[in-house]
């Protein structure tokens, strides 16, 4: 996810329960591969295997070419980008736009197939994709999409169950998941909306899918992923962090941040961090206006900390969280610009 899965994030969902987690997307625009935002979505220093990055783009010599830029710099697998709904990337005709240009979307696919099947140590780098449902409720392709990208030699394929027209609002549907899922051979992972234990079973059940991949419930949360693996593999809950641990791995989290982004640049971009993860807590939203008028590491870090600890008077564990509303289609677009 653009401006949310950067490595030290990654890092903290592997640790705290997620199988796997995607870069994210690099642009295929080598103009940009020198640029600070490029270089830093490129960097996997210390980053627990696989390294899966994301590509996206719109030609198919420049998706190969950037398939192996980043195999060079360490990526083991390769995800191709036809799900993002920007418009930044759109208007390029990149990302979820790609799959109403069904040729071209299959000539990306064979392209960069082909160079990822001659890189890496023995037999290649596996690539995968990560697409929508279609393009609208009437320009629904993915299955037909699927069966191509199968064939083409696509490894692995992710379905995040809405259209592009939907942005992120609406529900995500899963008929559309589980007939991939029984067209094609390859594993299929299936997404959206999946944000509790209860959840993630039934949309397991209802899809048959190998594997499920959550986003935005991560926000804040990535202990979800603990959660969720725990429910599946014994059908009961466990307990939510204790205030103390939610609070340490938030400040390690942001020792890693500001480690990859600098003082300033990372002061400023942890705090939607932060705002995700008091998001829904008691006195959580007055907490975050204080803190986004903080102008230092330090004070961002101490203030933190004695929020958490004051929480923690009150509340061992972490409570429940109220659900608040987030713009996530204005959010995902000022993130994917290339
Ligand atoms: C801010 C933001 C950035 C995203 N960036 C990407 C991206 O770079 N690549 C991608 O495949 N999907 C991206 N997505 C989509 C998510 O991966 C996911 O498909 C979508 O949010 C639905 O899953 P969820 O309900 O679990 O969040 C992004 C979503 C958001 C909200």
């Amino acid at each position: 996810m653009a401006g949310v899965t950067d490595r030290p994030f990654r890092q903290l969902c592997r640790r705290l329960g997620a199988g796997y987690a995607v870069s994210e997307m690099v642009t295929s625009r080598k103009e940009l591969w020198g640029s600070l935002k490029t270089s830093r979505r490129a960097d996997h220093s210390g980053e627990p295997g696989p390294i899966a990055v994301q590509i996206a783009g719109t030609d198919a010599a420049m998706m190969a070419e950037a398939a192996a830029y980043n195999i060079d710099r360490g990526a083991q697998i390769i995800d191709i980008n036809m799900g993002c709904p920007a418009k930044k990337v759109c208007n390029k005709w990149a990302g979820s736009a790609l799959m109403r240009n069904e040729a071209l979307a299959l000539e990306i696919v064979e392209a960069v197939v082909a160079v990822c099947a001659k890189s890496g140590v023995t037999g290649g780098v596996p690539v995968t994709l990560k697409m929508r449902t279609g393009w609208s409720a009437d320009e629904r392709n993915a299955l037909r999409l699927a069966r191509l990208f199968e064939s083409a030699g696509i490894a692995m394929l992710t379905i995040h169950g809405r259209t592009r027209e939907q942005g992120y609002k609406g529900l995500a549907e899963y008929d559309t998941i589980a007939a991939v899922k029984t067209a094609l051979t390859i594993p299929v992972v299936a997404n959206g909306d999946i944000d509790s234990p209860e959840k993630a079973r039934d949309v397991l059940a209802y899809t048959g899918a190998n594997a499920l991949m959550i986003g935005r419930a991560a926000q804040g949360r990535p202990w979800i992923f603990r959660e969720v693996a725990h429910f599946l593999a014994t059908g009961e809950h466990l307990a939510a962090p204790t205030v103390l641990e939610a609070r340490d791995w938030l400040t390690e989290h942001l020792h890693d941040h500001y480690g990859l982004y600098g003082a300033l640049s990372g002061m400023r971009s942890a705090r939607k961090h932060i705002g995700w993860a008091v998001r829904g807590l008691p006195g959580g939203e007055a907490f975050r206006q204080h803190m986004n008028t903080l102008e230092s590491c330090d004070l961002q870090l101490q203030a933190l900390r004695d929020w958490f600890d004051e929480l923690g008077q009150t509340h061992d564990r972490l409570p429940p969280t109220v659900a608040a509303a987030n713009d996530e289609d204005a959010q995902a677009d000022e993130a994917c610009a290339a």
